[in-house]
Order: C-alpha cells, then sequence, then structure tokens
C-alpha cells in the first residue's frame, strides 16, 4: 500500500449555528484559530507517513473555513500539501475580493459556496447570515480573480418552500454558471431546536421530497450538466474536462482519505477512526505532542463490500463487481432488475434512473 492520495482537513469556526447544521462546528474563538492551525499542522507532521507522496485532493471543510482569521488559513493552505485538486469551502458573506486573492495565491484550485437557497425568507428560516445577493457577489470576486472551478450547495424542502420557489433557486443557481452544483434534501435531525420549531412543516417538505428530486434532476439536466452522484452534478465541457468532485469521488469509490482536525474521520487500510470533536481536548493533545484522541473501528471485508455497494450505486457509472458479489442478495437484485431499478451485467451492477431516483431503498433491496 503506497499511502493515501485524499486529505480532508476540518476547520469548524462559524459566525454562529444555523439551526439545521449538525456539523462539528465552534462559534466565534477568534482567539483559538491560531492555536488550532497549530494543532492541525502538529497532526498532519503526526500522520504524514500514511499518506502518498503525491496526492490527488485536499478538502478543506467546516465549519466555516473562510470565516477563520485570513492569515491563520493561509498559514494552513500554505502548509498543506500540494495536489491536483484543492477545494475550500466558503460561506458567501466572507468572500472578500481579498479573500478570493488569498485563496488563490495558496493554490486553492475549487471552491465549494454554501449558497443553499436564494429565497431571503427561507435563508431566514435556515437561519443563514447570507443573503442572495452575497452569494451572486461571492461567486464574482471567485471569477475575477481567475477561479475556474465553483461549486454550489442548494438545499431543498425547506420549510415555507414550494416547488416553485426550488424551481426559482434552480434558475438563479444556473446563471451564475457554476462547474458543480450538489443538491441536497434538507435533513432534520429528531430532538433538534429546528425540528421541534417546524414539526409539521417538515412533515409536508417530506412528502414532497420525491417530486423536488425528480424537479432538481430534471431541471440540471436539461441545462447539460451530468448527474453523477445521486445529489451531485457537474458541468460537461466540450474540452473534456472532469468536473467532478474528485475528493468526494474519492469517499464514493471507497479509497483511503486521511482526516485532520475535530471530529473528522479518516479510512485507511481497513480501519475507520474519528477525532474527538471536542476542541479543548484536541488543543490539549496537540500542544503535548500527542495524537489526539479517537473512536477506532476495524472494518472487516463484510463491512467494507456493503460499503463499496452503497456509496458506488449512487454514481451513474456501473459498480465493478469483483469482490463484491457476496454482498448482495441474488433474489432483491433480481426483483429489482424485474422491475427496471438495476441492471446486472456480470462484472458490474448499476441502478437504471429511476432505481436511482428511489435510491437508498432500492440499495437496500439488493444487499444481503
Ligand atoms: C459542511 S456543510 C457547511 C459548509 C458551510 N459552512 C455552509 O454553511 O455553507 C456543507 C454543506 O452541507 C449541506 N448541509 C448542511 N447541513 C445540512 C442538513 N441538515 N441537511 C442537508 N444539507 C445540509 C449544506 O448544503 C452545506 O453547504
Ligand atoms: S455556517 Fe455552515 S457549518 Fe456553520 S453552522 Fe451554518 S451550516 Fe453549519
Amino acid at each position: 500500500m503506497s499511502g493515501a492520495r485524499h486529505l480532508y482537513v476540518h476547520v469548524p469556526f462559524c459566525a454562529h449555528r444555523c439551526g439545521y447544521c449538525d456539523f462539528v462546528t465552534v462559534v466565534g474563538r477568534s482567539g483559538q484559530h491560531a492555536a488550532y492551525v497549530d494543532g492541525l499542522l502538529r497532526e498532519l507532521e503526526l500522520e504524514r507517513g500514511v499518506l502518498a507522496g503525491e496526492l490527488e485532493t485536499v478538502f478543506v471543510g467546516g465549519g466555516t473555513p473562510t470565516f477563520t482569521v485570513l492569515l491563520e488559513l493561509v498559514r494552513l493552505l500554505e502548509a498543506l500539501p500540494a495536489a491536483a485538486e484543492t477545494t475550500v469551502e466558503a460561506n458567501p458573506e466572507t468572500v472578500t475580493p481579498e479573500l478570493a486573492r488569498a485563496l488563490r495565491d495558496a493554490g486553492v484550485t475549487r471552491i465549494s459556496l454554501g449558497a443553499q437557497t436564494f429565497r431571503p425568507e427561507l435563508l431566514d428560516v435556515l437561519e443563514r447570515v447570507a443573503g442572495p445577493d452575497d452569494v451572486r457577489r461571492a461567486v464574482h470576486h471567485l471569477r475575477d480573480v481567475g477561479f475556474d472551478n465553483i461549486s454550489l450547495d442548494l438545499i431543498y424542502g425547506i420549510p415555507g418552500q414550494g416547488a416553485s420557489d426550488l424551481e426559482a433557486d434552480l434558475d438563479e443557481a444556473l446563471a451564475l454558471e457554476p462547474e458543480h452544483l450538489s443538491c441536497y434534501e434538507l435533513e432534520a435531525k429528531p430532538g433538534t431546536r429546528f425540528t421541534h420549531a417546524w414539526g409539521a412543516e417538515l412533515q409536508r417538505q417530506a412528502d414532497a421530497m420525491e417530486d423536488y428530486f425528480e424537479r432538481v434532476v430534471a431541471r440540471l439536466s436539461g441545462a447539460g450538466y451530468r448527474w453523477y452522484e445521486t445529489a451531485n452534478f457537474c458541468r460537461t465541457e466540450a474540452d473534456g474536462r472532469d468536473l467532478r468532485a474528485r475528493h468526494n469521488l474519492a469517499y464514493w469509490l471507497g479509497r483511503d482519505y486521511l482526516g485532520l482536525g475535530i471530529g473528522a474521520v479518516s479510512t485507511i487500510e481497513s480501519t475507520r477512526r474519528r477525532n474527538t470533536p471536542t476542541l479543548g481536548r484536541y488543543l490539549e493533545a496537540l500542544a503535548a505532542g500527542r495524537a489526539p484522541e479517537r473512536d477506532v473501528e476495524p472494518l472487516d471485508a463484510e463491512v467494507q463490500a456493503r460499503e463499496r455497494v452503497m456509496l458506488g450505486l449512487r454514481l451513474d457509472e456501473p459498480l465493478p463487481l469483483a469482490g463484491l458479489r457476496t454482498a448482495l442478495d441474488p433474489a432483491g437484485l433480481a426483483r429489482a432488475e424485474r422491475l427496471g431499478l438495476a441492471v446486472d451485467g456480470g462484472d458490474t451492477l448499476a441502478l437504471t434512473p429511476r432505481g436511482r431516483f428511489l435510491g437508498g431503498g432500492v440499495t437496500a433491496e439488493i444487499l444481503a
């Protein structure tokens, strides 16, 4: 094994906590940004041995990496290994011309911008800081300094949203001509303040989700985007440039990756580890030169095969089945084929477009 070629770096700081968010985040704390970057760089030193000499992708996610004190963010980016694709997640209101230039100069090649929606009243429901104009301005600032790979995140199924709001969001997003779009169903965790506040309306949205999903796929496919993963779309370029998110593709293809930072997950040589989500404990360990506390889970062959099938069937390319047959239920697979939801090609397995709409349900049927 020649080492992991994919690196994820978690930067947890945010201006405030959006009600629907379930990521590992820390509000404010500008006084601790420098110590956190020190911690990340120490953890990178400790783990460097598991990385390949050359990386394919680096993904700096959050949290809001671009909320981090700029000097510290740049110090981090400049110290990270170079990669063919380096993505940074950005929140629209943080993208100034200065930030855009700094990201470009630090070697970032791709920006993932959290737009979520362009309806002001729905942005309020999500408790977002950015308004629709911030999203447009951010894209223009990024284009002005030469970024040619921008992804926009949209969320649908927001309390108060209707089909026409979603169609308008898709139009507004397409007008910005992003290279890539991620469109997620809103997930509301039971027991959270957000779910409590919007209970009945969330149920109405859940009933509309299938219709929304079909609208998203129809509108973006109609605009020439490739529906290459359940929730992800990319422009197809005349020059053949592949605009799929290479970093996320590595997860979906079951490749090894190293994760640094609080709450970060790694999968290396059949072992999954998750770092402590607690900032204080993470900083304390690394300041003492120790690895942070981690949950460690060995992945046996059966678990890995099931994961490969679950993730691989999210993609639009057939899944090579070598070594994966034992994870499949022949009767379930035959049923899915009869219903026109899956195609067993012998060496490969793929879902049909209808099967991809039904997604996880079909995969569950096919798995042993
Ligand atoms: C790591 S998150 C947040 C990145 C960035 N701080 C932001 O807010 O845009 C990446 C993406 O996950 C999606 N997301 C976050 N929480 C979600 C939820 N509860 N349901 C669906 N999508 C969610 C959003 O589209 C978001 O842009
Ligand atoms: S800004 Fe992004 S990461 Fe931070 S709380 Fe909001 S959704 Fe979560």
